[in-house]
Order: structure tokens, then C-alpha cells, then sequence
């Protein structure tokens, strides 16, 4: 590539070197103290080949100027340079070659780049070029993350050590590891997860209720089925169920039985009113209402008896008499209505 490697010098040297090897007038006049800059030594000044000895020449050595080197004789190589790779630019490492220096990842020049070119000078060492040091804020990027199938990504950083997470729209799960990393090498560390749909089984049956809804043997995460309860049932939870994201189903209701009042001769207070049994429709309440009872109080140190509340609640069928009451016999209820629990003074 003979017109690359000029390009390539001007992109990377914007100082510039105006010096050609054949000794034209376009070589810079010698500066002073090159070897505090730069670390040359320069070698003897001259203006023409005759001025030099034996099989040296005149030829322009950069900052030093015209000097006497002698062409032939070769740079050090290989070469190590902390913190950089190096490559030579041609097969060449004679006065004039070209030695490319690459900063190790993470690591960059003080002026930012990561690459400079290193010449072969006269006194047969390689020119200085700016230390590579460890790149304190990285700068480098990653292409936009992959996008996947019915997923999206958050996370706005795309810079090395910065990180995306996936997620998937309702109704598909993530397959995979759901956060990727940019990489020093600004490559992403590892591929989108994928979003794969949420199916849920069909959702059964449930005691004393019907499930309504269309009969299929796998159902998508967000599709709803309804639960009724048969006459007499009363419907306990939600009667919509729906496929969760998880592929599961949310809770499913219960259906819950009336309960049978299980006394016959007493009142009781029922939904805010002191009844017979005989006046509760059916002699049924309803899952989890309350009817309060008429216990007997057994304080021996009263003169008189009296009555006490004791509530009590349907659960699903069930209505427990309180442990303190006690049924009135059919001869109380019969020939002394007044004396039964239910009837008598409250304490
Ligand atoms: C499925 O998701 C629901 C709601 O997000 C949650 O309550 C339930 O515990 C989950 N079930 C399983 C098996 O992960
Ligand atoms: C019995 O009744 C008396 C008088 O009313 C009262 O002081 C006492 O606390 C009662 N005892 C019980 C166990 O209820």
C-alpha cells in the first residue's frame, strides 16, 4: 500500500515531519536540545554527503536536522513498549522505518489516541511516542444492543461496563440471562435473551361451581375464564381467573353452602332482628353471616338467671351452636314460652 502509509503518518503526526531522506531543502534546521524531547542523540551536522565519513550520508533525521547516519544499519527489534503492542509497518526496521504502537485495551495516550507511529531515527533507537496509560474514563461504545422477538431492553448506557436488561412483553418469559454487559472489546457480552410465550393448562373445575369458558388444552398468560356457583352456593373470591405470566392461574374462587340454623326452639338475632327460627327463610343463612344465640347465664350468686349473647358464624356449610347453649325441651317451648333462654331477661 504505498499511498496508505503516508496517509496514515499525516492522521496520526498532525506535527508533521516536512523531512525527506535525500537531504532537500524541506528537512527542519537542527533543534537545539532534541535529546530532552525526544530522547535522540543527534549525529554529526552536515549539509551534503561529502561533509560525512566512510558510508555514511547526509540524510534528515527529524529534529536533528541534516545529520551523517548510515542508512543500512537497523532499529532494535523486537521491541516492548509498556502497555502497547507493536508492529512493524514494512519488513524494513533500517534509519527511516516505521513502527506502529498500539495501546492494550483499556489503556490510551495522554492526547487520547491509541495508536502512534515510532520512526527509526539516526542513532539507531526507535523515536518516543506518548506513553500509553490506563484510560480513566472510558470512552469507547457498543453498538446498540440486539433486539429480540417480542421483548424490549432499558438501560440508556451503552459504554463499556455499561449494561441493558431485557424484558418481555405479557405473555412471554425470558429465556436466558436477562442483562448483558459491553465489553472492553465493545462487544456486547453475550446475546438477547429470548421471549418465549406463557401457556397455561386449562384451568378445571371447581366444587359446586361451573367454569365458563371456551374448552381448549393450553390458554395464553392474560386470557380470563369465568366461575359461576350453583343455586344455594354463594361465590367466595374473584369469578375471574386469569392465565398469569407464569403460567399459572390467579387463585380460583370457592363456592360456599348455605348452613341450616341447627336450633328450633329458641330466637335467635339474625341480619339485625331477634327471630324465630320458623321466620329465617329455609331456616338457611348464608356463608359467613353471623346469628347470635341465647345462652343461660350459669353465675350462681344471682338470685335470678338471665341471658347472654353468644354469636356465632357460617363457614361453608357449618354454623357450630355455641358450646353454652342449650336447646329448649319441647315441654319448655310448649307450656312456658316465656321461660325459654331466648326469652328471658339479659344480664
Ligand atoms: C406466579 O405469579 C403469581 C403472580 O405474579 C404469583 O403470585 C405466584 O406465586 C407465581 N407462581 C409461581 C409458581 O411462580
Ligand atoms: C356473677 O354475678 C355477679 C353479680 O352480678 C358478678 O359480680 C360476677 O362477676 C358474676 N360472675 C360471673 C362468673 O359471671
Amino acid at each position: 500500500m504505498p499511498h496508505g502509509a503516508p496517509f496514515v503518518l499525516l492522521l496520526l503526526l498532525p506535527w508533521g515531519s516536512h523531512c525527506t531522506t535525500d537531504g532537500s531543502n524541506t528537512c527542519p534546521v537542527r533543534w537545539e536540545e532534541p535529546a530532552e524531547r525526544t530522547g535522540q542523540s543527534c549525529q554529526r551536522s552536515c549539509s551534503q554527503d561529502r561533509d560525512c565519513s566512510g558510508r555514511r550520508q547526509c540524510l534528515c533525521d527529524e529534529d536533528c536536522g541534516l545529520s551523517c547516519v548510515t542508512p543500512g544499519r537497523s532499529c532494535p527489534w523486537p521491541v516492548r513498549i509498556e502497555n502497547a503492542e507493536t508492529r512493524l509497518t514494512q519488513a524494513s526496521r533500517s534509519f527511516g522505518a516505521l513502527l506502529e504502537v498500539t495501546c492494550q485495551p483499556g489503556f490510551k495516550m495522554a492526547n487520547g489516541q491509541g495508536v502512534a507511529l515510532s520512526r527509526c531515527q539516526g542513532d539507531r533507537k526507535w523515536s518516543l511516542t506518548a506513553q500509553c496509560e490506563r484510560d480513566l474514563i472510558p470512552s469507547s461504545f457498543c453498538n446498540p444492543p440486539p433486539e429480540t422477538a417480542n421483548g424490549f431492553h432499558s438501560g440508556a448506557s451503552y459504554r463499556t461496563g455499561g449494561e441493558v436488561r431485557y424484558k418481555c412483553k405479557r405473555g412471554y418469559q425470558l429465556d436466558g440471562s436477562d442483562t448483558i454487559r459491553c465489553q472492553e472489546n465493545q462487544e456486547w457480552s453475550g446475546p438477547a435473551p429470548t421471549c418465549r410465550p406463557v401457556f397455561c393448562p386449562p384451568p378445571g373445575d371447581i366444587a359446586e361451581g361451573y367454569l365458563v369458558a371456551v374448552e381448549k388444552t393450553q390458554y395464553r398468560a392474560g386470557e380470563l375464564v369465568y366461575y359461576l356457583c350453583k343455586r344455594n352456593y354463594l361465590l367466595d373470591g374473584s369469578n375471574r381467573v386469569t392465565c398469569q405470566g407464569n403460567g399459572t392461574w390467579s387463585p380460583r374462587p370457592f363456592c360456599r353452602a348455605r348452613c341450616t340454623v341447627p336450633a328450633q326452639r329458641s330466637r335467635v338475632l339474625y341480619q339485625g332482628r331477634k327471630l324465630w327460627i320458623q321466620e329465617i327463610p329455609e331456616g338457611q343463612v348464608q356463608h359467613g353471616e353471623t346469628v347470635t344465640f341465647y345462652c343461660r347465664s350459669q353465675n350462681q350468686t344471682q338470685s335470678q338467671t338471665c341471658s347472654y349473647p353468644a354469636p356465632s358464624r357460617c363457614f361453608d356449610g357449618l354454623l357450630p351452636l355455641p358450646a353454652c347453649y342449650d336447646e329448649p325441651t319441647w315441654l319448655q317451648y310448649n307450656l312456658f314460652p316465656q321461660r325459654v333462654v331466648s326469652e328471658i331477661h339479659p344480664c
